[in-house]
């Protein structure tokens, strides 16, 4: 520093103030690193808030252990649409505002709505106008993970709602069931989230189901990358061409109801269900290899690290934000802003 020249001061200087610049205003493709969330957020304006949530994710879950997983994914589609805003909850409201929630992606597959209202319901009538229905997902999707059996951690808390939704941004920013491998990645890294997040993320799919549309391509032909007793099994369910598009597989045929590692180990024996799954382990079929193999088999032998893993990422892609200046508000009613 002390021999740095005065044009070599300038372009530190202009360096740092870029750092600074980056690290406010988000360089993730439109979302920012929330920078005020703490555990212990609401401790004085609403202690209740973790366990109405969670009370509410056991009932729903011992009705239907689904709805764990699509709480997740839900989770999951709000964080990477514009940071962790709550924008996936909003509804349409024609002929003004179109939302997230009819992105290809979502229409006629998120589910999982009605649970977050219950969960943000009680929490209104314990805390009025105080907890945020993005705060209200993140801790219904922790608990929904525990709940079936997997990891628990902290969850930070503080998050905002945002004001409006952008169905383009769902549809550019959630990757769809047919991605490469290297799409995959870009589009984790575009969040910050790295090759090891994007795959300890993907252990999500140990839970939950699919449609037929979504892998009906990878069981009947498509892909040289799977187990052929496999794909000859989902054909009964999901055969070529038009049909059964809305015929449900487990994205885990091993354990379909448990957050568990199973998914990691049908991986290795190329029964993932989606492409996208199995882009992870051995992308390309015919004995090639991709660079998350080595990661897939830890995962699959060793579920303590993958459950230590997924809870790490969780947080990471919790801490999505909305981009500064984005206008937000706690909304009363999670599908409208107040
Ligand atoms: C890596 C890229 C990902 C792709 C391409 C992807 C794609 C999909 C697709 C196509 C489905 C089936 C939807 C349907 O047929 O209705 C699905 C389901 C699901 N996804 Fe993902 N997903 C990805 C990552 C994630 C992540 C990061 C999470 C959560 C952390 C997640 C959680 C889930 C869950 C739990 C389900 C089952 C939902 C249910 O049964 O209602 N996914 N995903
Ligand atoms: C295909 O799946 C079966 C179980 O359904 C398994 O026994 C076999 O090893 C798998 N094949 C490959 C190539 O992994």
């Amino acid at each position: 520093m002390a021999a740095m020249s005065a044009s070599g001061r300038r372009v530190f200087l202009l360096g740092a103030l870029l750092l600074v610049a980056v690290s406010c205003h988000g360089g993730f493709g439109g979302v920012g690193v929330a920078e005020g969330l703490s555990t212990r957020y609401y401790a004085k304006t609403c202690p209740a808030v973790e366990s109405v949530v969670r009370s509410v994710m056991a009932r729903a879950v011992a009705a239907d252990r689904r709805m764990g997983a699509s709480v997740l994914r839900l989770f999951f589609h709000d964080c990477f649409v514009n940071g962790c805003d709550g924008s996936v909850l909003l509804d349409d409201a024609p002929p003004g505002f179109t939302g997230e929630k009819g992105a290809g992606a979502n229409a006629g597959s998120a589910r999982g709505f009605e649970v977050v209202d219950a969960a943000k319901a009680r929490v209104e009538a314990a805390c009025r106008a105080t907890v945020s229905c993005a705060d209200v997902l993140a801790l219904a999707a922790r608990d929904a993970v525990a709940l079936l059996g997997g990891p628990t951690w902290p969850v930070r808390l503080g998050r905002k709602d945002a004001r409006t939704a952008s169905q383009a941004a769902a549809n550019g920013n959630l990757p769809g069931p047919v991605s490469s491998l290297t799409s995959l990645l870009a589009t984790f890294a575009a969040k910050g989230l790295s090759a090891r997040d994007m795959t300890a993320l993907s252990g999500a799919h140990t839970v939950g189901r699919a449609r037929c549309a979504t892998f009906r391509g990878r069981v009947n032909g498509g892909d040289a990358n799977v187990n052929a007793t496999f794909a000859a099994q989902l054909r009964r369910l999901c055969p070529a061409g038009t049909g059964g598009d809305g015929n449900l597989a487990p994205l885990d045929a091993e354990t379909p109801n448990v957050f568990d590692n199973g998914y990691f180990r049908e991986l290795t024996k190329q029964r993932g269900l989606l492409h996208s799954d199995q882009e992870l382990f051995a992308a390309g079929g015919g004995g090639r290899s991709s660079s998350q193999d080595a990661l897939v088999r830890k995962y699959a032998g060793n579920g303590a690290e993958f459950a230590r893993d997924f809870a790490k990422a969780m947080v990471k892609m919790g801490n999505l934000a909305p981009a500064a200046g984005t206008p937000v508000e706690v909304r009363l009613n999670c599908r409208k802003p107040n």
